[in-house]
């Protein structure tokens, strides 16, 4: 990469007079009121982009294409591969239907600024549901559907829901689950009271029905009127999207909507060279942040066509599932986690590929956990197009750092996630804050302001926005990751720094399972570490010290584990593992030292800490970890 390629030029814009680089990119959407105030600097932790703009987010998404002429253009297409249903939505139908359950939630008293919370399976109305609460100007807080009644209960206490949108059921491959049940149960234990949900029955399952509180999808869209787009701040809530960090209590990750229609719209042109009518395909779900912004948001901004897809990378029916989608819809963008291609390789490692067409297949983008170079050289070679790796968090709500494929294509290198996108200056830190050289690792941080569509506050706690991020390096947003750059400026991302854990794409916080396991009757003291899981990236393992006289076998205790956190997270945590210890190794001021932990589960090298108590445990726990094979020897 030359000092003056096409991507070293709009890096350059973006960092050094990012005010003009982002009023140029504001400048292609649609507002109400055109902002003249391009960021604004509140105080030295938060900054507000296109503060005086006015616009609509939904009306980004999908009017804006009727008046454009766009109407007739597919928007949606949803294929469930687990109900055999497909179904093509245009433009002008997305919005019809959007308009009309809008339409809904205004007669059931949802206005501008308040929370609707989703708890969805990956149906169409998903989507329709997220932007009719756009259209209003109201917040949604969309739950994924794996989780527990307990944590939606979690998340509905702190968004305080004014209604809440549910379905019948999702399908996990060939099971039915019933959502209701979860969704009773969740508004039993919440202290907050839902007065309104509103229910889509599928008719895999249908559900009983709260008289007074619950209403009927179908029965209400019969008698609904249409709502129009209400115009609101650039710096208004679109969402909070609930993610996990080091305690027991989720996070409310705020987006506004200015900041983010602006990035996303750039995003789609600019990392996934994308323009009106191309086909993306993010094979994700969209309780989490990816689905969010690549199965909803960006793609509507950007003209394209989205699809939905309800099933799995395997079984449903088989692994070439992707490669069905992106025959079938002519998918240019293949949008997924890397678990999914090694859920792919494991099953398939080529026949079924060769069953389709994938000439209109240009990139493959991989986000949600580190790529590792075994699976990014598989793909590679398998598909022969681009395998480009990029990074980002909930937080950001776009990639941090990417092969800019509408810029310029540079070329791959396995393991790293490129280069930092244009709005992005990050450095690598020491423990005292102080950048590193090439190839040394430390902590990823951001500078300070972030580009537009990153976070602007955690719901309800801008203390813990504030400490949480902005405290640790001065100037900087801390990312809780760690990595490298090289000579050349790749960026190397190599996990977590703090108690996160990603099993299978999604992220975990060990402290709130160390919660629930602490809470056994038998257990006097664990610690929940991240160990490899040969698909899944990462699996969690408890290690426990019992209380005196407890008796109970490791068998026993790991099945009444498994089961807690299954119901308390969700099957999703896929907690599955318990090993009971002697001791725990901890610093002689009684902190347990999890990285040495994870060390030895990583069948790495360590060196044993001075301020360690007991340093013989470490012996006995690694034979302990031996005995049930769970110490990695080699991916
Ligand atoms: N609703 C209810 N349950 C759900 C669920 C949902 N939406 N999603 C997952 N679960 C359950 C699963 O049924 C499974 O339950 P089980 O333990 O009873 O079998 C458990 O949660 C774990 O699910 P999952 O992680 O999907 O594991 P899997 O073994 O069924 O599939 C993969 C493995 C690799 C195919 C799958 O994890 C996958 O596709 N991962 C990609 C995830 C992804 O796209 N992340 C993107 C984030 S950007
Ligand atoms: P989430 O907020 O659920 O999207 O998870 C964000 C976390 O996933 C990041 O902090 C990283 O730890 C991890 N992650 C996401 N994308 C990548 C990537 N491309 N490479 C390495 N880690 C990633």
């Amino acid at each position: 990469m030359t000092t003056n390629s096409a991507y070293q030029q709009q890096y350059r814009q973006a960092s050094t007079a990012p005010e003009a680089f982002w009023a140029a990119q504001a400048a292609t959407l649609a507002w109400y009121k055109k902002p003249s105030q391009i960021l604004t600097r509140q105080d030295e932790h938060h900054y507000q982009w296109f503060a005086d703009g006015e616009l609509n987010s939904c009306y980004l998404a999908l009017d804006v294409h009727l008046a454009q002429g766009r109407g007739e253009q597919t928007a949606l297409i949803y294929d469930s591969a687990v109900t055999g249903k497909k179904q093509r939505f245009s433009y002008a139908q997305l919005q019809h239907e959007v308009a009309l359950f809008a339409g809904v939630l205004k007669a059931n008293g949802v206005g501008k600024g308040d929370r609707v919370v989703l708890y969805m399976p990956m149906i169409p109305q998903a989507v329709i549901a997220m932007l009719a609460v756009a259209r209003l100007g109201a917040v949604h807080s969309v739950v994924f559907g794996g989780f527990s009644a307990h944590e939606l209960a979690l998340r509905i206490d702190d968004a305080c829901p004014q209604l809440i949108v549910s379905a019948s059921c999702g399908i996990e491959i060939n099971r039915v689950i019933a959502y209701k049940p979860l969704l009773d149960e969740a508004l039993e234990k919440a202290s907050h009271k839902v007065p309104c949900c509103v229910i889509y029955q599928r008719e895999q399952l249908i559900a009983s029905m709260q008289h007074g509180r619950d209403l009927d999808w179908q029965q209400q869209l019969a008698t609904a009127t249409s709502a129009d787009c209400v115009p609101v701040l650039a710096t208004d809530p679109l969402y909070i999207l609930y993610t996990s960090g080091t305690t027991g209590k989720p996070k409310g990750v705020v987006r506004d909507n200015g900041g983010h229609a602006v990035a996303l719209k750039y995003s789609m042109q600019a990392i996934y060279n994308c323009k009106p009518g191309d086909v993306f395909f993010a094979a994700s779900d969209v309780g989490w942040v990816v689905g969010h912004s690549y199965i909803v948001y960006a793609p509507l901004f950007a003209g394209c066509t989205t699809v939905l897809y309800e099933g799995k990378p395997v079984f449903t029916p088989d692994a070439g599932a992707f490669w069905r989608i992106c025959a079938e819809y002519q998918v240019k963008v293949l949008f997924a986690a890397p678990t999914a291609f090694r859920a792919i390789r494991k099953e398939d490692p080529d026949a079924l590929l060769q069953q389709y067409d994938l000439s209109k297949l240009s990139y493959i983008f991989m986000a949600g956990e580190r790529l590792d170079p075994a699976t990014f050289h598989w793909v590679q070679d398998k598909i022969g197009k681009p395998v480009i790796d990029h990074w980002w968090q909930t937080e950001t709500g776009w990639a941090i750092s990417a092969n800019p494929a509408g810029v310029e294509l540079l070329p791959a290198k396995a393991g790293s996630a490129t280069v930092p996108v244009p709005g992005f200056v990050l450095d690598i830190l020491d423990d005292s804050g102080v950048p590193v050289a090439a190839n040394q690792q430390g902590y990823i941080a951001l500078k300070m302001p972030l580009p537009p569509g990153c976070l602007t506050t955690i719901w309800g706690n801008d203390e813990r926005f504030v400490d949480g991020y902005l405290r640790t390096f001065e100037g900087y947003y801390a990312s809780g990751d760690g990595g490298y750059l090289d000579e050349d400026g790749y960026l190397f991302v190599m996990g977590r720094t703090d108690d996160v854990i990603n099993v299978a794409g999604h992220r975990l916080s060990t402290g709130e399972m160390e919660q629930i396991v602490a809470a056994h009757p038998a257990v006097a003291e664990c610690c929940v570490i991240g160990i490899e899981d040969l698909i899944k990236g990462q699996q969690p393992l408890a290690l426990v010290l019992l209380k005196n006289g407890a008796q109970i076998s490791e068998h026993a205790l790991e099945a009444e584990l498994t089961a807690l956190v299954r119901q308390q997270i969700g099957a999703l945590a896929c907690f599955k593992k318990a090993i009971i210890v002697p001791r725990l190794p901890k610093t002689r001021s009684g902190k347990i030292l999890r990285k040495l932990l994870r060390q030895i589960a990583a069948g790495q090298s360590y060196l044993v800490p001075s301020t360690i108590d007991d340093p013989a445990c470490l012996a006995e726990i690694t034979a302990l970890m031996a005995r049930r094979q769970l110490i990695k020897i080699g991916f």
